[in-house]
């Protein structure tokens, strides 16, 4: 046990020390139960004598501080603190029932098969994957998601084009920093759209364009006309947009390829959640149709958990060099340990083992919400918008049913946490309400009170 005391103050040698540990004790850097170093270690450490640091030991089991262990030495009591370092909790605020979008059911972590791939991977990984290494990330899980992205999601790429990022947030904002120096100003974004996506890019110096978003996905078809000839780059949702739902119309996915290629413009593709796709074939990345003016942004947050802190971005080869340059400067590298698990999982086809059955778990989520949700508006069709796809599902409200507002009030009282719709529009200007619903959020045990829950709140 390595113990850092700083005996001084007045006294004799044994005052201080005691003076040391009880106040190691009381401010909470020793916590209760910590095992302190034998007499004999900490004696030869201090340059004290074995007799002075016992009876400082003795004199702190007297007051209460300290409590020996037969064969255990001596440890830190259980007491309560009088002040300082407040005790650490899993953030306690927790609500009871969940369905805010963006977080899958984290239950499902499939940690089995995640030690098993950590422990092969680490143990036959050459000494260097734990140095410093290269900042676009280890070459197996890039070789690992060439393979698997083009497969998958028809994503046209060589290991050399993809940077390992800890998520789409870290691309976004490497890209956004990117662009920008490259001279793009000016950023069309989904309206309504992801809120941190226009907080990343405002606060990387970028202005914003509000992209309309309808059933057919984001209006790209507006682009070439007045006044955005400013746009430098778009930032878009095209397989599952966020939060409506919608998937872009292979005319829209056109008209924005074509923007991109005829006015060098960059088109930056947030895939969060692609591999979830219920009814239908997925369709593929807008990143195929443009791989030189797309940038692609993927993670594993949906598909393993958002604490994994593992993403990917598939770069355009004129902007390799700098989104390198960048990511170095921001962290070096993602860590490495996680990176080869994945690839090792990629590898062993246990990552699309694990995408199927989350797929299939979540599918029924989808049909037990809509189910449900049938009841809340008999005769009126369905209240969710879109496509039944990823995680989330836009949900509208009732005819003559409570405001947005109210919904999110009576949500609130019985601990039912939820998102509004209206944090996602550009402006304060009055739209339809609504409430994202994320149906993956909760636990197993709660996701049924969590469903009943919402119902009531919406009648
Ligand atoms: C649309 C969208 N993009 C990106 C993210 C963030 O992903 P990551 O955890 O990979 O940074 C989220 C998270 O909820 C999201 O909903």
């Amino acid at each position: 046990v390595d113990l850092h005391l700083e005996p001084g103050g007045t006294g004799g040698r044994r005052a201080s020390l005691e003076h040391a540990l009880r106040d190691a004790v009381r401010s909470g850097r020793l916590r209760p139960g910590e095992r302190l170093p034998s007499s004999r270690t900490l004696a030869v450490e201090l340059g004290l004598s074995r007799g002075t640091v016992c009876a400082a030991y003795d004199q702190l089991v007297a007051e209460g501080h300290l409590v020996p262990r037969r064969g255990a030495g001596t440890v830190v009591a259980t007491v309560q603190r009088a002040s300082g370092v407040p005790v650490p909790s899993e953030r306690p605020s927790e609500p009871a029932l969940d369905l805010r979008p963006g977080t899958p059911d984290v239950t499902t972590f499939p940690v089995t098969t995640w030690v098993r791939a950590t422990r092969r991977a680490l143990s036959s990984a050459p000494s260097a994957a734990f140095g410093y290494g290269d900042p676009r990330g280890r070459v197996e899980l890039r070789t690992a998601l060439a393979g698997y992205l083009a497969r998958t999601r028809g994503v046209l790429v060589s290991p050399e084009q993809i940077v390992v990022t800890t998520g789409c947030q870290q691309g976004l904002s490497i890209i956004a920093e990117v662009v920008h120096e490259a001279g793009t100003r000016t950023v069309a974004t989904e309206d309504p759209g992801l809120p941190f996506h226009r907080d990343l890019l405002v606060r990387q110096g970028h202005e914003l364009v509000p992209l309309p978003v309808d059933d057919h996905g984001a209006r790209t078809d507006l682009l070439t006309t007045h006044p955005w000839a400013e746009v430098g780059a778009v930032l878009v949702t095209p397989a599952h947009q966020y939060p409506t739902g919608s998937t872009m119309h292979p005319t829209r996915r056109h008209a924005l390829a074509s923007w991109a290629r005829d006015r060098a413009g960059w088109v930056l593709e947030d895939d969060y959640d692609g591999e979830f796709r219920y009814d239908r074939q997925p369709v593929g990345a807008l990143q195929g149709m443009a791989p030189d003016r797309v940038v692609y942004l993927g993670s594993a947050s949906k598909t393993l958990g958002p604490a994994v802190r593992l993403g990917w971005m598939v770069v355009p080869p004129a902007l390799v060099d700098a989104v390198v340059e960048t990511k170095k400067l921001v962290d070096h590298q993602t860590g490495a340990p996680g990176q080869l698990a994945l690839a090792d999982l990629i590898e062993r086809h246990d990552y699309d083992r694990h995408v199927r059955s989350c797929r299939l778990h979540y599918r029924r989520r989808r049909d037990a919400l809509e189910q449900a949700l049938a009841s809340v508006n008999p005769g009126e069709g369905p209240l969710t918008r879109g496509i039944s796809a990823g995680l989330q599902t836009l949900v509208g409200l009732p005819k003559g049913g409570p405001t947005e507002r109210e919904v999110l009030r009576r949500a609130d009282s019985r601990g039912l946490a939820l998102t509004g719709l209206a944090g996602h529009w550009h402006g304060p200007v009055r739209r339809p309400g609504g409430v994202v619903v994320g149906f993956a959020t909760p636990a197993p045990h709660s996701f049924r009170a969590a469903l009943d829950a919402l119902v009531d709140v919406l009648r």
